[in-house]
C-alpha cells in the first residue's frame, strides 16, 4: 500500500534539509563527520549483512504475536522469516549509522525497543565488548530467532527481554545506571512513543541520545516527533527523515532543530 504521508514528507524533507556543510554547530558537525559522512566499512558489517542475506532466504514460518501499532489486542499471525527480514528490519545504511553513532558517542548502556531478528542489535552492540545492550521484543518466536543469531555471533553483551514494552522498558531501565542511548524501533504510534520517551527522560544524562525510527511513517508518528523535539529538555534535534534523534547536552545554549541529509544527495552545498 502506498504511504502518501511518507512520500509527501520525503519531498518536503528533501527541499528543507541541509547537508553538514551548512551546519555551524561544532558538536553536530563533528558528529555528522564521524557518522553519517564517515564511509569507513568494518569487517563486522560484512558478517552481519551475511546473516541478513541468510534470513532473507529463510522460508520458515513463525507464529507471531503482534503487539505493535494498530493492533488493539494481541493478534496471532503467521509470517515467514524472509518476509520479516525484508520489511521489518532496519536497512544496512541505517544500522551502520547506528553502529557509528554508538561508537562516536562511546555509548555503553544501550536499550533497543524492537529486537525483531536481531540485526540492529548486532550493529548497536558491535563496536565494543563494553557495550551493555538490552533489546526488547514482544514476540516470542521472533525473539527465539534473534537469540539464536546472537548465539551464532557468540554475543555476550546483549540481554533480551520478552514482553510488552510497557513492562520490559521499566525493567531494562531499572537494570541500568545511566541510559546512554535508546533506539525506539517498535510500536510506531503517537501515544506509546511519547510514553516511552517520557520514561526514558527520567533516566537520561547530559550525553544521552534517543533515536526514534520512522518518524514519517504516519501522521501520528510525525505528531509524536513534533512533541518530542519541542520538549524543554531537548537541546538539539536532528531529523534525518528515517530517524529523529534528540540530544540533551547542556553545553548547547541555544536550542536548535536540524533537518540533515547525506551530502551525496546535495553535493552542490559543498560550494554554495
Ligand atoms: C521494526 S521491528 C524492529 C527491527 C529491529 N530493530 C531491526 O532493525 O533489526 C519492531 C519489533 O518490535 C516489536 N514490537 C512492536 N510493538 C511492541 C510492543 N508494544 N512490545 C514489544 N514488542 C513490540 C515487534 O514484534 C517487532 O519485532
Amino acid at each position: 500500500m502506498i504511504n502518501l504521508h511518507a512520500i509527501k514528507s520525503l519531498l518536503k524533507f528533501y527541499f528543507a534539509s541541509d547537508t553538514y556543510y551548512r551546519v555551524h554547530s561544532p558538536f553536530l558537525f563533528e558528529l555528522l563527520d564521524n557518522t553519517l559522512e564517515d564511509d569507513r566499512h568494518y569487517y563486522i558489517f560484512e558478517e552481519i549483512e551475511a546473516l541478513r542475506k541468510k534470513l532473507l532466504n529463510d522460508h520458515t514460518i513463525l507464529e507471531i504475536e503482534d503487539l505493535g501499532a494498530g493492533s488493539k489486542t494481541t493478534k496471532n499471525k503467521q509470517r515467514s522469516i524472509k518476509s520479516i527480514a525484508s520489511s521489518a528490519v532496519s536497512p544496512a545504511y541505517q544500522s551502520q549509522f547506528l553502529y557509528k553513532l554508538a561508537q562516536y558517542l562511546r555509548a555503553q548502556n544501550i536499550v533497543e525497543l524492537g529486537t525483531s531478528l536481531g540485526i540492529s542489535a548486532l550493529y548497536l552492540s558491535a563496536y565494543s565488548s563494553k557495550v551493555n545492550l538490552f533489546s526488547l521484543e514482544g514476540s516470542k518466536s521472533i525473539l527465539e530467532v534473534a537469540n539464536n543469531n546472537f548465539r551464532s555471533f557468540n554475543k555476550k553483551n546483549i540481554s533480551t527481554l520478552l514482553g510488552h514494552f510497557d513492562e520490559t522498558l521499566p525493567q531494562a531501565i531499572s537494570n541500568i545506571d545511566k541510559l546512554d542511548m535508546v533506539y525506539i524501533d517498535g510500536n510506531h504510534a503517537k501515544k506509546p512513543t511519547l510514553k516511552y520517551f517520557e520514561e526514558c527522560l527520567d533516566n537520561i544524562h547530559d550525553q544521552s541520545v534517543l533515536i526514534f525510527d520512522d518518524i514519517y511513517w504516519s501522521r501520528e508518528m510525525t505528531a509524536a516527533w513534533d512533541v518530542i523535539k519541542s520538549n524543554h529538555m531537548v537541546r538539539l534535534s536532528l531529523d534525518m527523515y528515517y530517524f529523529g534523534i534528540v540530544f540533551f547536552n547542556s553545553n548547547i545554549k541555544k536550542k536548535q532543530d536540524f533537518k540533515i541529509v547525506n551530502a551525496k544527495f546535495k553535493p552542490w552545498q559543498k560550494f554554495i
